[in-house]
């Protein structure tokens, strides 16, 4: 049985026949109405998540299966004390497969160890974020035509945003492409990642301070929030929270195709006047999340859809 923990759980070449369903689903999606019919999904959510759950939940609707679960810590029985390994034995009784969001890194992994089902994880603390990764190559393939040969931005918290971690795993197998890393010096590339993902695989990258530097060469910018429930002072926050803010000004600086993604939610860090703009994909980008997801809870499940 396949658990998803990291991107690089899956091969290029699943991985691509995985994007290729999410886009025969996205053309097609009379034809899945009843992939799922009498299989259930549980979502386990030890952290705040409005897109992340409620698109695997939409996912599984759509795929017309069923749906449960719990969407904070405090209304599930982690309250009373149970541990992550006992709560998977009971949930492997009552679903076919789940996913997992959990503020401490590793939790979904540990929990697929005592899992007779599928786990899928949905974000663990500042570590990965796969699905989250998923929907952004889904959203990059399907709007710039290819994975590889291009310059992405990564802007930023870096060092806490677990879906940048994720996409830089993922994006270092395709060919050609150069990462500017933009971030304030405190919010910089955790060290393992620069050196384990990015000098291990001999990969072209920089890294600068200002956004209005590195704009003019980017075929794709990838904005993130502070992640303000990782920060250990407030203080540092409220210095670090608005140092970017992407806005109309400056999108004058990038070029006519450049592509703006988010993983969202946005907090200051892109001006609502950008969301007009046919260079932001962000929106479109949570809908790509549904497409891959019903993929992704179609392939683990190793349903064949005639
Ligand atoms: C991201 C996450 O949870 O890491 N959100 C999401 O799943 N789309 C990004 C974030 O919270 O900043």
């Amino acid at each position: 049985m396949k658990h998803l923990m990291n991107p690089l759980d899956l091969s290029v070449e699943e991985l691509n026949r995985l994007l290729d369903l999410a886009n025969d689903i996205e053309a097609n999606p009379s034809r899945y109405s009843h992939s799922c019919e009498g299989k259930k999904l549980a979502t386990l959510f030890y952290e705040p998540s409005t897109r992340t759950r409620l698109s695997f939940e939409a996912a599984m609707l759509n795929l017309g299966g069923s749906v449960l679960g719990f969407s904070s810590a405090d209304s599930s029985s982690a309250a009373k004390g149970e541990s992550v390994s006992d709560t998977i034995r009971i949930i492997s009784c009552y679903a076919d497969i789940c996913a997992m969001r959990h503020p401490k890194e590793g939790a979904p992994l540990v929990a697929s160890m005592k899992s007779s089902i599928p786990v899928i994880n949905a974000g663990d603390g500042g570590h990965q974020h796969p699905t989250q990764t998923l929907t952004d190559l889904l959203t990059i393939r399907s709007l710039k035509g290819r994975l590889g040969d291009f310059t992405i931005g990564l802007c930023g918290d870096l060092k806490f945003g677990r879906t940048v971690h994720s996409l830089i795993q993922a994006l270092v197998r395709y060919p050609n492409i150069h990462f500017v890393l933009i971030s304030p010096e405190e919010l910089r590339l955790p060290d393992n990642i620069r050196d384990e993902v990015l000098i291990k695989n001999n990969q072209d990258f920089r890294e600068v301070v200002r956004l209005e530097d590195a704009l003019p060469d980017l075929d794709l910018l990838y904005m993130t929030r502070v992640q303000k429930e990782r920060f250990f002072n407030e203080e540092d926050y409220i210095r670090m929270k608005d140092f970017y803010i992407l806005d109309k000004e400056k999108m004058k600086l990038a070029k006519e195709d450049m592509l703006v993604l988010h993983p969202l939610p946005r907090v200051n860090e892109i001006s609502t006047e950008v969301d007009d703009d046919p260079r932001a994909v962000y929106f479109k980008q949570a809908q790509y999340g549904v497409y891959v997801r019903m993929a992704l809870i179609l392939t683990l499940l190793e349903v064949e859809v005639c």
